[in-house]
């Protein structure tokens, strides 16, 4: 029997891509000489008169026989290849992925949040991907994994790092104005020192939660705010938030422009209904937080967003 490839999703992929770009290879080669040799060997003024030749059942019987082998081939190691991607090995590592766009959260099962996925290396690492909003593609070149994350929907994905180092991220389905941007890294990192950095980190959020320390601009950061908006007073693909507690913003409501107090209930009406009441000059496509944030993370935007001056 033979065996179908096994091993890590990157060796995976990689031998299913090499056979099949050798049997490509090999049939393009014979192809071209055979065409190459043909041209000069049945030239017209050897063969002056044309040869009506016919039927000839073991030439057929071969170049049926041979390309479907070929063929069936490509397919079973690459269906028994993915069914070893699908199968996610006991006791991986589970780090929740959400995309949104454009940016990537990472979640911790002891609770951290983080913008890149910091991993232990030789650990197989088992990413459990969803979206906020539109269709995004988590893809790890270095690691040979690409799968998309729908909103509504979990998909898993697996790979394991061999090598300690940083790789990239990037997203693969086309999501929008910032799709190209849509960027983060992996950082793996020696076991020792990622239990050490996750142990940190569960203690450094433990120790914000009881103080109830200020949050906001790790909110900001965490909800992906800050890929469309800045907090330095530069126009992204939407408007800055710095200064703009108490000013006078012009909006478009229901098709007309209109001047209103940026106050406590403006703000809050830009949170939970972003689209009711457009900032002139934007465009309408922020995600409202009604779902996305509790009450408090609410108000705790807010209260930040009024510092910023
Ligand atoms: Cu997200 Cu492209």
């Amino acid at each position: 029997m033979i065996r179908g490839f096994t091993g890590l999703p990157d060796q995976i992929v990689e031998n299913v891509f090499l056979f099949i770009a050798a049997i490509s290879v090999s049939i393009l080669v014979l192809i071209t000489f055979l065409m190459i040799y043909f041209t000069i060997r049945y030239r017209r003024n050897r063969n002056p008169e044309p040869q009506d030749i016919r039927g000839n059942l073991w030439l057929e019987i071969l170049w049926t026989v041979i390309p479907t082998l070929l063929v069936l081939s490509m397919f079973y190691y690459g269906w028994t290849g993915f069914r070893t991607l699908k199968k996610i090995p006991e006791g991986a590592f589970k780090v929740k992925v959400t995309a949104r766009s454009w940016s990537w959260l990472f979640e911790y099962e002891n609770g951290v949040k983080a913008e890149e996925l910091v991993i232990p290396v030789g650990k197989p690492i088992h990413l459990l991907l969803s979206s906020q909003d539109v269709i995004h593609s988590f893809y790890i070149p270095a690691f040979r994994v690409k799968q998309d994350a729908v909103p509504g929907m979990v998909t898993p994905l697996w790979f394991k790092a061999k090598e300690p180092g940083t790789y990239d991220v990037l997203c693969a389905e086309y999501c929008g104005q910032q799709h190209a941007y849509m960027l983060t890294r992996v950082r793996v990192i020696s076991e020792d020192e990622f239990n050490q950095w996750y142990e940190g980190k569960g203690k450094e959020l433990r120790a914000e939660t009881s103080k109830g320390l200020p949050r906001g601009p790790q909110l900001l950061q965490e909800k992906g705010c800050l890929v469309c908006h800045s907090l330095d007073g530069t126009s992204r693909i939407g408007p800055t938030l710095k200064g703009l507690f108490g000013k006078t913003v012009i909006v478009l409501k229901d098709g007309k422009e209109q001047n209103v107090q940026a106050d406590d209930a403006y703000l809050k009406r830009s949170l939970i209904e972003p689209n009711a009441e457009v900032v002139k000059g934007f465009p309408p496509i922020m995600p409202s937080q009604k779902s996305l944030s509790t009450d408090e993370e609410i108000d705790e935007i807010i209260r930040y967003m009024k510092e910023l001056k």
